[in-house]
């Protein structure tokens, strides 16, 4: 036995290769195995059935880890993951497990770990700094637990809001994405993965998952490669570069060709094309689905072949692929070296992150859970997340006049529907008996704390359910508004309403909320609608209707508090949408950067632009654009074009401004988007306080993708625009040519 692969000084591919050459079948196959500790069992509460997170027996995990050698495991949390290392460290070679896990906006499965917005939520910040920081607590927690690797980011594109994953999105546009995916893996995966607060992130779901026709979770994206390098690739090309440890490969057929048998997207393009260098897993059970859903398989035996031969890693929950595997490796219908690849990558990993010497010196430490210092940057966070989409005779921040607000809706004091989905009380199905942890603020208890610093009055009403609209009692919400000299309506969405496998077809308001709305504004107070969603939803009447709108998404432990300083003046709101909203689903797609070419531009019953646009939101004050110019005129394929702009804070208080800059090219051979965003800048500006502001633009991110799959910068008038969104009215324009 050669035990030098435990010598750290020795490198990660010497140590592979010292480990490998003494592993069985058994061994190496069980690396490429990852199983669920936990297991869903199904209780049955009065007439209410949901699903626990029930645990694996204790033989069932020996086995596991002593008998089949898994190489990792995920749903652990607490004591129970050093318990099950020990295990693994005391077998033959003592290969450490790999633990992961979906932090994936904060620690959110471990009650009492911080949590933040999520990734829609954390996106309309539009700051790359604050979501690498939200990586860095994330990672320290998970590291706290003993766990080492977080299912996150997700770099789909949220295009069809009827799918139930928009939550987990960084919304709609691809450069957006790239740009917030790169910070994040960067906060997970810390300065070296070597480091003892690094955990190695994982870039999903590969590829095209959200495109799935009628935005029907896990089915099929009718896109093709050329569409896929055109659009869908770039943010994972930018998690390449940003040293993503890991991709998670995804559910869905793309073209017909499930992704997980999809050699043209798992080898040509994640490893030629690419050069990714990690491992690649799997999503829950694809290997089985590619005989139980996709019908691409006639066995287990088939699928694991297959799976392997396109270039998966590691299978994620497939148990029967384990001896499925060895028994092909033994009757040479698959090749050893393919294993032998598999293992290489995974082992590569736990070698590069340091894996056999943090577990064996992994220390418990909860209490950075929620500390002083990670609750700071989630308010941050939040602040800066928050999208003001109304404010009309800047009925906002409240006048000091007011006595009392009535804050009233289903999601007023409902951290469930705040937190979104992800989270201990959400998976595997939601269950309302789990008390959460302290801290966090409802929007009703943050509105109350900042109120009575203000001397104001707060009285409160649920007045519907979220969702089934027998259940209301809107006459006593009224009763409860009359006296009050403004109402603070807290409608939306829950997490029985987003996720996975709820999809949504229907996208306004549910339950009798439209009713409630109605019933407070023929109040004619004063209408200020708070949302808490985890999707843009169609609100066409709250546009209309409200005096002023605040859109939180799922805002995580701070978002009461923030919405209270909002209201207040003590924050001044300054997200932008990262994601557009609809009149109506039937109106959808809805993405600002489409296609022109519409005989008609829109349908005979429905307006063709979104109700509210990408990258829009408001201030409490006022940001002027002026004195626009480029740094070129005339630029080839290999030059950088900067284009500057002044913006002057020209109202009555400090706040931060997202200047966006978006490309158009005039004429190519291929269809191109009338406008796609290429670069963005936040700045804080104090009152009257002007700043220049420069924005790079590498000319070869202009290149189009071309029939043959080529991406090519082709010569020609390009036009850049600049400006606070993606309407046309609010853009300074300026052509420039490409030779
Ligand atoms: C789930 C999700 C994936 C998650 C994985 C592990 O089904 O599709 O995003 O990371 O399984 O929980």
């Amino acid at each position: 036995m050669n035990r030098d692969y435990l010598n750290p000084k020795l490198s990660a591919t010497e140590r592979t290769e010292i480990l490998l050459s003494q592993m069985t079948i058994e061994e190496k196959v069980g690396q490429l195995m990852q199983i669920s500790v936990a297991t869903t069992v199904e209780v049955k509460d009065g007439n209410e059935t949901y699903f626990e997170y029930g645990v694996r027996s204790d033989d069932e995990i020996k086995e596991w880890v002593q008998g089949k050698f898994v190489g990792s495991l995920l749903h652990c949390i607490g004591d129970q993951v050093s318990k099950i290392q020990e295990m693994a460290l005391s077998t033959r070679l003592g290969i450490p497990i790999l633990f992961g896990i979906d932090a994936i906006h904060g620690h959110g499965l471990h009650n009492g770990a911080t949590i933040f917005p999520t990734q829609l939520g954390a996106s309309c910040s539009w700051n790359k700094k604050l979501v690498e920081q939200m990586g860095r607590v994330t990672a320290k927690e998970v590291v706290a637990d003993g766990l080492h690797w977080t299912f996150s980011p997700v770099l789909c594109i949220g295009r069809d809001l009827r799918w139930g994953r928009i939550n987990e999105t960084f919304g709609e546009d691809p450069f957006l994405i790239g740009e917030l995916g790169a910070a994040i893996i960067k906060g997970y995966q810390g300065r070296d993965l070597s480091d003892s607060d690094s955990i190695l992130a994982c870039a999903k779901h590969y590829i095209a998952y959200g495109e799935s026709i009628g935005g029907r979770d896990a089915y099929e994206s009718p896109v093709s490669i050329r569409r896929i390098k055109d659009i869908f690739l770039k943010p994972f090309k930018r998690a390449v570069d940003a040293g993503c440890a890991t991709f998670m490969t995804s559910y869905q057929s793309i073209d017909g060709v499930p992704a997980t048998v999809n050699k043209t997207v798992l080898k040509d393009l994640l490893r030629d094309e690419l050069g990714f260098k990690g491992f690649l897993v799997t999503d829950w059970d694809n290997v089985d689905a590619l005989i139980k859903n996709q019908s691409v398989a006639h066995d287990i035996d088939e699928a694991s072949r297959l799976a392997l031969e396109a270039g998966n890693d590691m299978i994620m929950n497939s148990p029967a692929f384990y001896d499925a595997c060895i028994k092909l490796v033994k009757s040479g219908l698959i090749d050893e070296e393919i294993i032998d690849n598999a293992v290489r990558n995974v082992l590569n990993i736990k070698f590069s992150m340091g894996l056999f010497e943090k577990a064996r010196q992994y220390k418990p430490n909860t209490s950075v859970f929620s500390c002083d210092e990670h609750l700071k940057t989630n308010l941050e966070l939040t602040r800066e997340s928050i999208v003001l989409l109304e404010n009309k005779n800047d009925i906002l921040p409240l006048s000091n006049k007011i006595n009392k607000i009535a804050v009233i809706g289903p999601n007023a004091d409902d951290i469930y529907a705040q937190y979104g989905d992800w989270t201990y009380f959400s998976h595997p199905t939601p269950k309302k008996h789990v008390i959460p942890k302290r801290p966090y603020y409802t929007m009703l208890e943050g509105i109350k704390e900042v109120a009575k610093a203000h001397k104001v009055d707060v009285s409160y009403h649920y007045g519907c359910d979220v969702m089934d609209p027998q259940k209301e009692a809107i006459s006593e919400a009224l009763d409860c508004a009359q006296d009050a000299d403004v109402i603070v309506a807290v409608v939306g969405d829950c997490v029985a309403q987003n996720g996975e496998f709820k999809d949504r077809a229907n996208l306004s308001l549910s339950g009798a909320q439209q009713r409630l709305l109605e019933e407070l504004k023929s109040l004619n107070k004063p209408l200020i609608v708070v949302l808490v969603n985890g999707k843009p939803l169609a609100i066409p009447w709250i546009k209309e209707n409200a005096d002023a709108v605040l859109e939180t998404f799922n805002s995580g432990m701070m978002g009461g508090k923030v919405v209270g300083e909002i209201l207040f003046g003590e924050t001044n709101p300054s997200g932008k949408l990262s994601i557009s909203f609809p009149y109506d689903s039937c109106q959808l797609p809805v993405y600002y950067n489409n296609y022109l070419g519409w005989h008609g531009k829109k349908y005979i019953d429905m307006p063709s632009e979104s109700l509210y646009h990408f990258g829009y939101g408001l201030s409490y004050t006022t940001f002027k654009y002026e004195c626009f110019s480029l740094s070129h005129a005339v630029c080839n394929a290999d030059d950088t074009i900067t284009a500057y702009v002044d913006v002057t804070n020209i109202g009555m208080m400090d706040g931060s401004e997202i200047v966006q800059l978006y490309v158009r090219d005039l004429v190519s051979s291929v269809m191109t988007p009338v406008k796609q965003l290429k670069g963005f800048e936040k700045v804080e500006l104090k009152v009257g306080e002007t700043k220049t502001v420069a924005i790079d633009v590498p000319i070869k991110e202009l290149a189009i993708v071309n029939p043959q799959g080529e991406y090519v910068v082709e010569p020609g008038t390009f036009e850049i625009m600049i400006g606070p969104d993606s309407r046309d009215e609010v853009l300074l324009k300026a052509k420039f040519k490409v030779v």
